[in-house]
């Protein structure tokens, strides 16, 4: 069978034994496919917004005899996916805000019984913000290292709080408290991006003051395990 790698399988780790699961932009359907299999849960939807991808998984679910338990949904993000078919609902691999925008315009996701599983590929600032901003939760957020690149995952719920969110918490959420060498592998990433960034600003402005901080910070949360001159195990 067909075994997912680490962002997949960090992404499958957090959806509920036995859930109603859809994963928006499956591509191939290798989530859905893996979480049948597996027995994790008894039936998905595989929902993707294009033609291509949408054959492609329709083909693996069926090269894996999985096509009387995955539906496969030609959908805009949430938009042609009933409430009832979805209590777990991935979206991964995709960008923050297109993460936000999906998110945005599916109103039943403000319901505290569905979690949100969501695994940016760029902009996890930006969804973070939105998230703190727009009343869903951060229950548990981790990261993994697929093929030497840092990633990370998250789960969500809708509980109405609206949250002040720091800076901090915008860059790297709740992987601060997480002191595994995935999250301070990806912490490490979220400081190499902000050395990058702060070149663009003056050392008098105050965009430059709180990307120095930042990358104080991070500098001592990503301490260890940061070798990559090596090339390798990062
Ligand atoms: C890079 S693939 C990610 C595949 C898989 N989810 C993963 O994490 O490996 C992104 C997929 O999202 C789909 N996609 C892009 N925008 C979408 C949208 N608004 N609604 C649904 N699917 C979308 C693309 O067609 C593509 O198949």
């Amino acid at each position: 069978m067909f075994e997912p790698d680490e962002r997949m399988a960090l992404c499958a780790s957090f959806v509920r034994d036995g859930a109603a699961v859809a994963d928006i932009g499956t591509d191939h359907a290798y989530l859905p496919v893996w979480l049948v299999r597996s027995g994790k849960v008894p039936s998905a939807v595989a929902a993707d917004l294009r033609e291509g991808p949408l054959k492609n998984a329709a083909a693996n679910i069926e090269k894996n005899g999985v096509s009387d338990k995955i539906k496969t949904v030609l959908s805009d993000g949430l938009d042609k996916i009933q409430p009832d078919d979805a209590d777990d609902i991935v979206i991964a691999g995709m960008g923050g805000e297109l993460i936000v925008r999906i998110i945005d315009r599916t109103p039943w996701l403000r319901n505290a019984g569905k979690h949100l599983i969501l695994q940016p590929m760029t902009k996890a600032d930006t969804l973070r913000r939105y998230l703190c901003e727009n009343g869903f939760a951060v229950l548990c957020e981790r990261a993994c290292i697929s093929l030497g690149k840092s990633y990370c995952v998250m789960l969500c719920e809708y509980d109405g709080v609206v949250r002040e969110c720091s800076d901090e918490f915008a860059y790297i959420g709740l992987l601060g408290n997480d002191r595994s060498r995935e999250s301070k592998r990806y912490i490490y990433m979220i400081r190499e991006k902000l050395m990058k960034k702060i070149k663009g600003f003056g050392s008098d402005s105050p965009e430059y003051e709180l990307l120095a901080r930042l990358i104080d910070k991070f500098g001592i949360l990503s301490e260890e395990n940061n070798n990559d001159q090596c090339g390798n195990d990062i």
